[in-house]
C-alpha cells in the first residue's frame, strides 16, 4: 500500500506493507522505491517493509536547490515518527541510499537493528567527481531526464543483465524519465556536498551485511570488501550475474543473503 506522509512541510509517498520487524529500504540515484519491488513482494511476507520515494524522486514532491544526504536521513526518522515505527529499524540503502544511510547511522544509530549496505560506498566524492555531479545537475535542468538515463543505464548493469534482462534495463529507463528534473538535479548537488563516512565504519553499532554485485564498476567488489574489513560485525557478500544494481538483477540471491542475515540475529 503506497501512503502519503507529511514530513517538513511536503509529501512523501512511502509504500508500506507487512507486519512483524520493520525493514526500510532506501532506492539509489535516480530511481524510485519500485526498484526494490523484488524484495518488497518476499519481506512483506515476513516483516513490515517500509519503502519511501526519497524527496524529489517518485511520486513525493520536489524541493529545489541542493538536498544533502542529512535531509533525506531526516526525513526518514521522521517518516518513522509518522508511522509509529518505535522500535530499531532494519536499514538497507543501495548507493545514494546507502549514503543516506551513513548519515542515519550517525545521527540515529539508537534506532538501529541492522544495517545491509548495497552496492555503496562510504567515501566522499573527488573533486573530478563533484563537477561531474555539478554538469549533470545543469544538464538535467537544461535538458530533462533522456541524457541522464542514456549516460547513466550502460554503467547501472551487468553485461548478462544487459543480454538477458532488457526488462530490468527498461524498468531503470522508466524510473529515470519519469522523474522531476528539479528533484535528480538538488539529490545530485547533495551527494556532491555528503561528508566522507569512512570513520563511521569502525563505530556501526549493529550487525551489517555488504552486498555488491560482482560487475558492479560504480562501487567496485574490493572497495565494499575493504569496507567491510572496517566494520565490527560485517558480512560480506557478491552477488552472481549482477552489476551496480544487484537487487533487481539478482533478486533471488540478494533475497536469499539478506534472509540468512536477518536470521542470525
Ligand atoms: C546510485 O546508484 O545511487 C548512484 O550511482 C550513486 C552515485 O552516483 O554516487
Amino acid at each position: 500500500m503506497q501512503k502519503t506522509v507529511a514530513v517538513d512541510g511536503i509529501q512523501l509517498n512511502v509504500f508500506v506493507e507487512g507486519a512483524g520487524l520493520p525493514i526500510v529500504f532506501v532506492h539509489g540515484f535516480p530511481l524510485d522505491h519500485t526498484m526494490w519491488r523484488g524484495q518488497l513482494d518476499t519481506f512483506s511476507k515476513t516483516h513490515r517493509v517500509i519503502a519511501p520515494d526519497l524527496r524529489g524522486f517518485g511520486r513525493s514532491d520536489v524541493t529545489e536547490g541542493t538536498v544533502t544526504m542529512q535531509r533525506f536521513a531526516d526525513d526518514l526518522a521522521a517518516v518513522l515518527d509518522a508511522l509509529h515505527v518505535d522500535e530499531p529499524i532494519s536499514l538497507c540503502g543501495l548507493s545514494m541510499g546507502g549514503y543516506v544511510a551513513f548519515r542515519y547511522v550517525s545521527q540515529y544509530g539508537r534506532r538501529l537493528r541492522s544495517l545491509i549496505l548495497c552496492d555503496t560506498r562510504a567515501g566522499a566524492d573527488s573533486p573530478e567527481q563533484i563537477e561531474n555531479r555539478r554538469k549533470l545537475a545543469q544538464t538535467v535542468r537544461d535538458l530533462g531526464t533522456e541524457p541522464v538515463a542514456k549516460a547513466m543505464l550502460p554503467k547501472l548493469v551487468s553485461a548478462h543483465t544487459t543480454t538477458h534482462r532488457p526488462d530490468v534495463l527498461e524498468r531503470l529507463r522508466q524510473m529515470i524519465l519519469a522523474n522531476q528534473p528539479a528533484g535528480i538535479a538538488a539529490a545530485s548537488l547533495g551527494m556532491a556536498a555528503r561528508p566522507d563516512s569512512t570513520v563511521l565504519l569502525s563505530r556501526i553499532p549493529v550487525p551489517t551485511l555488504l552486498l555488491v554485485g560482482d560487475e558492479d564498476t560504480i562501487t567496485p567488489a574490493d572497495e565494499m570488501r575493504d569496507m567491510a574489513d572496517r566494520i565490527p560485525e560485517a558480512r560480506f557478500i557478491t552477488i552472481p550475474q549482477a552489476g551496480h544494481m544487484a537487487p533487481m538483477e539478482n533478486p533471488e540471491a540478494v533475497n536469499t543473503a539478506i534472509e540468512e542475515f536477518l536470521k542470525r540475529m
